[in-house]
Formats: structure tokens, sequence, C-alpha cells
């Protein structure tokens, strides 16, 4: 079925940090975080059927380069909606105006750094917050 990607209103944003704090559980989002992050990102959650199956942050390009990370639920894995939201997240970076696109994967989910590979970013650095070690990536576009 296919994606549909929609941008997190004043409803949907408790839907959207639910999603954040069940994949990223090591930095819990408030709800006031999520609102703060509203005022300068662009938050959306990606539904199939009616269901929601993930979310995704793009953040603002700077020295050229924006930042996309997209999430699919456990349930919802390997049906190929990550590559599918990604590469929409990809080509709305590549609207505005970045040149290259970071992303953020947690080191301890090993699916999600090979995700990010797979869709060709490279590791730039690891480091360690609050306990929990985070792996910056970047790639090139557009999309090749
Ligand atoms: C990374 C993440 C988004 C991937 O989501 P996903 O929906 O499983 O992604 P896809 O389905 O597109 O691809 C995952 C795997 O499923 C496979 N797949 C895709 N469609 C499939 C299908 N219909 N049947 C079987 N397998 C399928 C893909 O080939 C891929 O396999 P591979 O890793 O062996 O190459 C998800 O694991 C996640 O949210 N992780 C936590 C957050 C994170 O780390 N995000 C990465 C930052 S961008």
């Amino acid at each position: 079925m296919a994606l549909t990607v929609v941008p997190v209103a004043d409803d949907s944003a408790e839907a959207w940090r639910e999603i954040h704090n069940l994949i990223i559980p090591v930095a819990p989002l408030s709800r006031t975080d999520v609102e703060e992050r509203r005022g300068r990102n662009l938050l959306t959650l990606g539904l199939v059927g009616g269901a929601t199956v993930g979310n995704a942050t793009v953040r603002p390009v700077v020295d050229g380069q924006a930042t996309v990370i997209v999430r699919v639920l456990p349930e919802y894995r390997r049906r190929g909606y990550g590559s599918e939201y990604l590469r929409r997240m990809l080509a709305v970076a590549g609207e505005l105006g970045a040149a290259s696109v970071a992303t953020v994967v947690l080191a301890a989910n090993v699916e999600g750094l090979a995700f990010a590979l797979r869709h060709g970013f490279v590791e730039v650095e690891r480091y360690t917050v609050d306990g929990a070690q985070f792996i910056d990536l970047s790639r090139d576009l557009p999309v090749g």
C-alpha cells in the first residue's frame, strides 16, 4: 500500500512525539520540545491505509546541508516504507536547496545504521550523549 506523508498538525503532534520516543527512548522529547521543533523543522507522519507507520524530521539547510531522519515503527519495517519515506524527504531537502544531507542514527540501532549506509550515507562521527552513542552520517544530493 502507498505511503502518504502529512505535516504534523496541532492534533497529531502527540502521535509524532510517541513514535519518536518509542524509537529513540534514550532521548525522549517533551510536548514542549516537539512544539519548539515544529517551529523550526518540518515534522511529518507517514500513513498507510489509515495507519500511522512512522515519522520524519527535516531540519533546515545550514551551510548547504539539511538533516533528514526517518523512523518506521517496528511492526511496519521491511516493507519498503523507510526507503520510500527517505526518498521523499531527500526530495524535500533538495527543494530546500540542500547540496548534501546529514542524518543521525543511534549506534544501538544496527538496522538503522545499515539502512543509512545502504542509502549512500557515510559515517562522519560518533559521539555519546547521556550514555547513548549516536552516529552522524552524510551524503550528497541530488539523489543518484
Ligand atoms: C531505518 C528504518 C527507517 C528502516 O525502515 P524500513 O521501513 O524497515 O525500511 P525498508 O523496508 O525500506 O528497508 C529495510 C529492509 O527491508 C527490506 N525490504 C523492503 N521491502 C521489503 C519487502 N516488501 N519484503 C521484505 N523485505 C523488504 C529492504 O530491502 C531492507 O533490507 P536490507 O536491510 O536487507 O537491505 C527503521 O529501521 C527505523 O525506523 N529505524 C530507527 C530509526 C533510524 O535509525 N533511522 C535511520 C535514520 S535515516
